[in-house]
């Protein structure tokens, strides 16, 4: 078999812009390890939320993220979902997946001592390679020097028709208006916070999904890390697991 080949495709971009899913897919089929960093911020969020920790009280905030048990691995179920989430063990996979958290999480990401401690996490994970992760700012600060960055572009009205049908698979009914201006309002937080804002890397390249269906985007994504590096396609191995803290 070829020697293992080490890599980080570092793909960005706003909420519904299909990250979790084109990211899942390629790594499905590099064989590589996938984590999407959103689930870090996600986590914090529910657990500050259970413990009744405002969203604005950084310190506590910190504690807390400094103490997350994370485990992210393959799905162990077939209800729709990508990967699993534990906490402590427990399976909180859909739980991070609600209106509320989606807001919370947003708020909790701002904190620019959040983001610090995070930031180890989420780099000791890439440590080993041959990643595909997923966020805001995985081009621009936590995986710079990622051989492969992508920022993927959505419509606000595009995501939004996105995140609807997503909802409703869950039983959740949501108006689109809603949506559009939670979308938006999220990206406003995003895109205007002080410590690494949500945008793209300078040398990334900017994928349209506008109008596109999965596949033709997951080609997309895969030619660009085939010709980025060369062993992509060997080494591969599906079944790792992404623990906080990393072992
Ligand atoms: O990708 P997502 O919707 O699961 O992310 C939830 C929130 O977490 C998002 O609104 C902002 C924050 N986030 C971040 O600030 N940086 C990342 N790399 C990933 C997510």
């Amino acid at each position: 078999m070829a020697e293992p080949c080490s890599f980080v495709v570092a793909i960005d971009g706003p909420a519904g812009s299909g990250k979790s899913t084109v990211g899942a897919e390629v790594a499905r089929r590099l064989g590589a390890l996938y984590f999407d960093t959103g689930v870090v911020y996600r986590t914090l969020a529910l657990v500050a939320s259970e413990r009744g920790v405002s969203p604005d009280d950084a310190d506590r905030l910190v504690e807390l993220a400094r103490s997350l048990s994370l485990r992210v691995g393959p799905p162990s179920v077939a209800d729709g979902r990508l990967y699993d989430v534990r906490l402590d063990g427990r399976d909180i996979t859909w739980a991070i997946r609600t209106p509320e958290i989606d807001r919370l999480a947003s708020v909790v990401s701002a904190h620019p001592e959040v983001r610090r401690a995070l930031l180890r996490i989420q780099r000791e994970i890439a440590r080993d390679g041959r990643v595909v992760m997923a966020g805001r700012d995985i081009g621009t600060v936590v995986m710079p020097d990622a051989p492969v960055k992508i920022w993927l572009h959505a419509s606000l009205e595009e995501r939004a028709r996105r995140r609807q049908r997503e909802l409703a698979r869950r039983g959740i009914v949501q108006p689109l208006e809603a949506i559009i201006a939670e979308l938006a309002e999220r990206d406003l937080r995003d895109a205007t916070r002080a410590v690494a804002p949500m945008r793209p890397a300078e040398d990334a390249v900017i994928v349209e999904t506008d109008g596109r269906s999965i596949e033709d985007v997951v080609e997309s994504v895969l030619a660009i890390v085939r010709e980025r590096c060369e062993c992509a396609d060997h080494g591969a191995d599906s079944s790792r697991v992404a623990t906080v803290p990393s072992p």
